[in-house]
């Protein structure tokens, strides 16, 4: 009876494509603490199931499966006591007792969608192969000795593939001649750092010249020894403010990601003056235009037809941390860029997940710049704002 209703449920979620993911919880096998199972799009088009299994300790193994129901449940009935389900069609839980028989809350809504199903890229083909490219990962603490990326740093893992990936399609911008010289600011531990080092001097047999900086001293002198472990005879780490930092050449490329606050202004800032023809930075808290919006201006025009967004604490720093990156973007334009934002990750995973991408268009005109730096300035005055990116340009801060 279980079963038929287990197979009955998994049977129509599988049919309706109306699956998101199942979360298996309460284990009978410690050693495995939770499964998640979801779809995904093989690049023939073809569907099936992903299964990642979460064991205690801290590791994550993911298998594919055939998309058949029977996978669905077989865990359901053997070795997990609850599952999640989540649906288009509303979530469920499904609880199994010691007994054996089965309770299902909720109900699928007859009319819903189909589940949009990620590609195999985003589950999968990662640039950094953890298995063939374990050795750095492991030096940095991401992965075990088998190159199993462990459960808490499966984020960081996928924001640095992610990360490699936009890089990989600005590549051609840098240039060809002679090892290009790239930059990562605010490095922190620097698995990106590393990682984009691996990517061209491993993957791409290609030469840079790289130099990471960071504030922690600590940090900073551990990654300068597990470079030299690794053999990365090009990448050097210096421990300082960026804001007093000034590269040994002149870089093609400024990296960043999620420099706090204000830091992403200084990132942006020297990534110009230095004159990197690549920019890519992804922010992380913005704290700045919040405190400005909340002293009293009575000549910011903007401000009146906003105070029903500004009025509510929520929706204004949502307001505050769009805004901040859409005049970032405004800023480098009218400093010659071509800019675009990108979704760096899956917007569940972290809400920090935009990156700003400038190329250095050599073909912008002085007028255009011109004018759009015109815009932006009318912008910020309409709003009562003086951005830290725009106050480091006057020379103000
Ligand atoms: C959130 S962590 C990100 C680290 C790394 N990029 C990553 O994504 O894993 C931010 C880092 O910025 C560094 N940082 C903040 N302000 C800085 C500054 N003015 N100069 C240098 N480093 C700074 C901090 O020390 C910290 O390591």
């Amino acid at each position: 009876m279980a079963n038929e209703q287990t197979e009955k449920l998994f049977s129509e979620i599988l049919d309706r494509r109306i699956l998101k993911k199942a979360v298996y919880s309460k284990a009978a096998d410690k050693a495995v603490t939770k499964l998640v199972i979801s779809p995904f799009r093989r690049a023939d088009g073809s569907i099936m199931l992903s299964a990642e299994s979460f064991c205690g300790d801290n590791k994550a193994i993911r298998k594919n499966l055939p998309c058949d129901p029977a996978e669905l449940v077989r865990p359901a009935l053997e070795g997990f006591r609850q599952v999640n389900i989540f649906t288009t069609a509303g979530d469920l839980e499904l609880r199994r007792s010691k007994s054996g028989s089965v309770h299902i809350s909720g109900k699928l809504a007859p009319d819903a969608g189909e589940a949009e199903v990620a590609s195999h890229d985003e589950h999968k083909n990662y640039i950094i192969d953890p298995s063939r490219d374990a050795g750095f990962l492991r030096e940095l603490g991401l992965a075990d000795r088998s190159g199993r990326i462990h459960d808490k740093k499966q984020a960081k893992f996928r924001q640095i593939n992610r990360f490699l990936e936009i890089i990989r399609d600005v590549e051609s911008e840098l240039p060809s001649d002679r090892p290009p010289v790239i930059c990562d600011l605010c490095c922190g531990k620097s698995y990106l750092t590393f990682a984009v080092y691996y990517y061209f001097t491993a993957l791409k047999k290609r030469e840079v010249r790289m130099y990471g900086v960071d504030l922690k001293a600590d940090v900073i002198e551990f990654c300068n020894e597990a470079a030299a472990r690794q053999g990365f005879s090009q990448l050097k780490f210096v421990s300082g403010n960026i804001n007093e930092y000034t590269p040994p050449e002149k870089p093609d490329m400024v990296i960043s990601l999620h420099a706090c606050d204000i830091a992403t202004d200084i990132v942006l800032y020297n990534a110009v003056r230095w004159g990197a023809g690549v920019i890519l930075s992804t922010p992380c808290c913005h704290h700045e235009m919040s405190k400005q919006l909340s002293q009293k201006n009575d000549s910011a025009p903007m401000r009146d037809g906003l105070s029903f967004i500004l009025g509510c604490s929520m929706t204004k720093q949502k307001f505050c941390d769009a805004a901040t990156d859409a005049l970032r973007v405004k800023r480098l334009s009218s400093c010659g860029y071509d800019v675009s934002t990108l979704e760096l990750i899956d917007p569940d995973e972290t809400p920090k997940n935009l990156m700003i991408r400038a190329v250095l268009d050599p073909k912008k005109s002085a007028e255009t710049c011109a004018r759009e730096l015109e815009e932006y300035r009318g912008i910020c005055a309409g709003l009562g704002v003086a951005p830290y990116l725009d106050r480091l340009f006057k020379n103000e801060v």
